[in-house]
């Protein structure tokens, strides 16, 4: 189990990139997104709303080969994540999209734990942790940027 960073962390920055191998040894990479819930509208899950709560989506649009967040972080809106090429909005916590180009898909999740003192681990069976940052951020023979945070 591999300990990714803090709810803490992925609340005050926005959200939180990261890199995995898949079961055949392939690179994605990951987001955490800060997941709130709306407690106004049609709350009836019974999610208490607690705000720590953060999910891990494919940094990847659904529609087109679209990172969310290519080096600056996720774009967000009220809780949505927004596709930079398109504009659907992704819901962060169902990783749904109900809107435009994206509409009726949902964003491939992995999984993660979120223990109780904040700490996030990746706890996804078919995914092992490669590294913070994205892709090119393991400075390869060929990457081109050398994003630094
Ligand atoms: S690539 Fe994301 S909506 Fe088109």
């Amino acid at each position: 189990m591999e300990r990714l960073t803090t709810a803490e962390t992925v609340h005050e920055e926005g959200s939180w990139l990261f890199t995995i191998r898949d079961r055949h040894g392939e690179k994605e990479e990951v987001i955490l997104v800060p997941c709130e819930d709306s407690a106004e509208e049609n709350s009836s899950s019974g999610q208490s709303g607690a705000d720590d709560s953060v999910e891990a989506w494919i940094n990847r649009c659904t529609h087109e080969a679209q990172r969310f967040d290519t080096g600056q972080g996720v774009p967000m809106r009220d809780g949505q994540i927004i596709c930079p090429r398109h504009g659907s909005l992704f819901d962060s916590c169902s990783g749904y999209c109900d809107n435009g180009e994206a509409a009726d898909t949902t964003l491939p999740g992995v999984d993660i734990t979120v223990h109780s003192d904040g700490t996030i681990f990746l706890t996804d069976d078919d995914a092992t942790f490669a590294h913070e940052g994205g892709i090119d951020d393991d400075g390869g023979p060929d990457s081109t940027s050398h994003i630094s945070l």
